[in-house]
């Protein structure tokens, strides 16, 4: 068998944290509908049961804290007992942002952001590394983001987590090469989903004044992906072999920036960003 065949997913059993809102909620949505077997979880039981009442293939699901490693190894262990198909991948999906400048940063704030955005992952990966390596396939997929690629500001908790995502999945599949497992970091560009409503703010950082509410109206309007088209494109980058995953058109622009000016791409950034919100806030008052 080829390492692409190996790298199949659908069919197989797949873990999403996360999976109680946006992309996880979509990956859960799109995967169980391609015959996988589901095991998902996620703080938010409310939404968790929502995603759950929308699927009809096998689902087990678990309202956990990614932050709570030994959690974490337990639902391990429920998987490989329930599994009715071998693990075909495991995303480690769940984040959370803030945004402030480091000046104002709250301690509490960026904590609790690297606990979930970073140490999450890391706990996911531990707890179901052993079974995949047991099995020799699957695919531990880690969501970095745009803000992974690239320094963004009043984003320092957020893009420090997220490089450290890439840079710990990145170590990750260096060390499994010659196995049949792999490593596979996503990076997501702007996509319609709760991250926004989910995030702490302690004030608009851009001192623009806006409310958390004129923030999430904001960053609806500037997303260029929903949540089912990322998954359609996670879902094809893993079964394609691809060990990094730009999601939606403003990933590939994030990505060729940061090559082609390493040191100046938010000359560029910025000005893009600013048109697009414009834009957004003009069609915004046009249609008020
Ligand atoms: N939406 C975007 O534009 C975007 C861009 C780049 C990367 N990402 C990343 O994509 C991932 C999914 O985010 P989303 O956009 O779907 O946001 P979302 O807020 O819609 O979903 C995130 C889910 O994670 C869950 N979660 C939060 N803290 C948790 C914890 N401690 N334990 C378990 N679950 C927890 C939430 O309850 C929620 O259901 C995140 O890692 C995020 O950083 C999102």
């Amino acid at each position: 068998m080829s390492r692409a065949q190996r790298r199949r997913i659908s069919g197989r059993t797949v873990v999403i944290s996360g999976a109680a809102s946006g992309i996880g909620r979509a990956l859960a949505q799109r995967l169980s509908s391609h015959g996988c077997p589901v095991a998902l979880t996620d703080i938010d039981e409310v939404g968790l049961k929502d995603t759950e009442a929308g699927l009809t293939g096998p689902t087990l699901m678990r309202v956990l804290d990614v932050r709570d490693a030994d959690a974490q190894h337990d639902f391990a262990g429920e998987v490989r007992e329930w599994a009715p198909a071998p693990l075909g991948a495991v995303f480690n999906n769940a984040g959370v942002a803030v945004a402030s400048s480091v000046l104002d940063s709250d301690v509490d704030d960026d904590n609790w952001l690297w606990d979930i955005n970073f140490h999450g992952v890391v706990n996911g990966t531990r707890a179901f590394l052993p079974i995949l390596v047991e099995q020799d396939s699957g695919a531990i997929v880690n969501t970095s983001s745009v803000f992974g690629l690239a320094g963004m500001p009043n984003q320092s908790a957020y893009c420090s987590a997220k490089f450290a995502v890439r840079g710990f999945t990145d170590s990750l599949r260096q060390e499994l090469r010659g196995t049949g497992v792999t490593a596979i970091n996503v990076h997501p560009g702007g996509i319609n989903t709760n991250i926004v409503r989910n995030a702490r703010f302690r004030k608009d950082p851009e001192g623009r004044g806006r409310t958390h509410e004129q923030m999430v109206a904001e960053f609806a309007a500037i997303t260029m992906t929903q949540p089912d088209k990322a998954a359609e494109i996670i879902h094809k980058g893993v079964e394609s072999g691809k060990a990094r995953i730009l999601v939606g058109p403003d990933a590939y622009l994030f990505d060729m920036l940061t090559r082609v000016a390493p040191t100046h791409y938010y000359d560029l950034l910025g000005a893009v960003m600013g048109r697009v919100r414009n834009r957004a806030e003009q069609s915004a008052s046009a249609t008020a």
